[in-house]
C-alpha cells in the first residue's frame, strides 16, 4: 500500500472512531447504526447499489451515508432509500416516548407526510441518496445490481413477498448481502417463514445488533420467490422447521423474541393453546428485548381465554 493511501485509512480510521459516538434519532440502535456505517466505509465494494427498505426518518439512510463518504470503492453509488413517509399513531407513540420526539412535536398530522422532514435531515448527504416515496407492495427495482439490501419494512406477509420477488433478483450471488432489522421482532413471523425457504441460497453470515445478515449463494429461481408467506399457507410443521432454524442463529439475548414470534405464527392461525405452550414451555424468556416475551405471553392468554369464552357460549 503506497503512503497515500495508507494515510487515508488512517485518517478514515479516525472518522469512523469519532462517528462511531454518535447516534441519529430513529428505531435501530446506535450500535447497529456504527454497523451499517463501518459495513459501507469498509466492507462495501462498489458493484451494486445500496438500499434502505423503511428509511423512516433516515437514520439508517445516514449512517449508511456517513460510511460510503469515507469508501474509495463508492465513486457514485446512491442509497436508495424507499418508504410511505406516511405518518401514523404508531410513530406518534413512538415519538412521544423519546426525548428527541420533541423536534417533532406538532409537525406531523396522522396520514399526512414526513417525506419533508427525511429531506431536511438527509440534506448534508442529498447527492447519495435516492428518495423512493412507494408502496413497497408494488415497488418494482430499475436500478441495475443491488449490493447491500437493508430491510425494515417487511411488516406484513405481502409486502415480505412483494419485497422478495422484486428486489431478491437483483442481488449478486456471493457478493451481496441482506440484513433482515425485524428478525428478532416478535410480530414479524413471515420473515422467519421467507429465510426458511429461501435457506438453500443464502448463507446466513452474521447476528448484528439488531438485524441478521445474510450472504446470497446462488441465483434465486423465480417460483421460490412467488411462495405465499400469509398464516394459512404454513404448515405446523414448516413453522416448527422454520423457527428451530431461526432459533439457532441468533444470540441468548435474542430467542426469547424468536419464541415469542413463534407464538405468534400459531395464534394468527387462530391455534391458542399451541402458541400458549409455546411461550409456557419455552427454555429462553421471560427477559427479553423490549420486553416482547412477556407482551405476546399476556396478549396469547388473553386471546386463549377468550376463545375458550366463545367456545363455551357456543
Ligand atoms: C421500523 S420503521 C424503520 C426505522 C428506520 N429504519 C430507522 O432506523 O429509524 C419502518 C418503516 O417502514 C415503512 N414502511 C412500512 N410499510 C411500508 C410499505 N408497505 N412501503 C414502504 N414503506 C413501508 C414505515 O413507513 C416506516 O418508516
Amino acid at each position: 500500500m503506497n503512503r497515500l493511501a495508507k494515510l487515508f485509512q488512517l485518517k478514515n480510521r479516525r472518522q469512523l472512531r469519532a462517528l462511531a459516538r454518535t447516534w441519529k434519532w430513529g428505531m435501530t440502535s446506535q450500535r447497529e447504526q456504527r454497523w451499517l456505517r463501518n459495513y459501507a466505509a469498509c466492507s462495501y465494494r462498489g458493484i451494486g447499489a445500496i438500499v434502505d427498505l423503511g428509511c423512516l426518518l433516515g437514520a439508517t439512510t445516514i449512517s449508511l451515508a456517513e460510511g460510503l463518504a469515507l469508501n474509495r470503492n463508492a465513486k457514485h453509488t446512491k442509497i436508495h432509500a424507499y418508504d410511505l413517509f406516511t405518518w401514523d399513531e404508531g410513530f406518534d407513540a413512538w415519538a412521544k416516548g423519546w426525548a428527541e420526539g420533541k423536534e417533532v412535536e406538532g409537525l406531523f398530522t396522522v396520514g399526512g407526510s414526513f417525506l419533508p422532514e427525511f429531506l431536511r435531515r438527509t440534506e448534508k448527504w442529498r447527492n447519495y441518496i435516492v428518495v423512493h416515496e412507494q408502496d413497497l407492495q408494488h415497488a418494482r427495482w430499475e436500478h441495475g445490481p443491488i449490493e447491500f439490501l437493508f430491510i425494515d419494512a417487511m411488516k406484513s406477509p405481502e409486502v415480505a413477498g412483494a419485497i422478495a420477488s422484486s428486489f431478491f433478483p437483483h442481488l449478486v450471488p456471493s457478493k451481496s448481502y441482506v440484513a433482515h432489522q425485524d428478525f428478532p421482532h416478535c410480530f414479524t413471523p413471515w420473515i422467519h417463514y421467507l429465510t426458511f425457504r429461501l435457506r438453500n441460497y443464502f448463507s446466513f453470515v452474521a447476528d448484528l445488533p439488531q438485524s441478521s445478515l445474510f450472504r446470497l449463494d446462488r441465483e434465486i429461481e423465480p417460483q421460490a420467490l412467488a411462495s405465499d408467506l400469509s398464516p394459512a399457507a404454513v404448515s405446523p410443521g414448516e413453522i416448527e422447521a422454520a423457527f428451530e432454524y431461526s432459533v439457532r442463529l441468533v444470540r441468548d439475548d435474542k430467542k426469547a423474541n424468536v419464541i415469542a414470534a413463534k407464538a405468534m405464527a400459531y395464534a394468527a392461525r387462530g391455534e391458542f393453546t399451541r402458541a400458549h405452550e409455546i411461550m409456557t414451555q419455552s427454555r429462553y424468556g421471560p427477559k427479553s428485548r423490549a420486553d416482547e416475551f412477556r407482551t405476546v405471553k399476556a396478549l396469547i392468554q388473553q386471546k386463549l381465554a377468550a376463545s375458550k369464552l366463545s367456545g363455551d357460549r357456543m
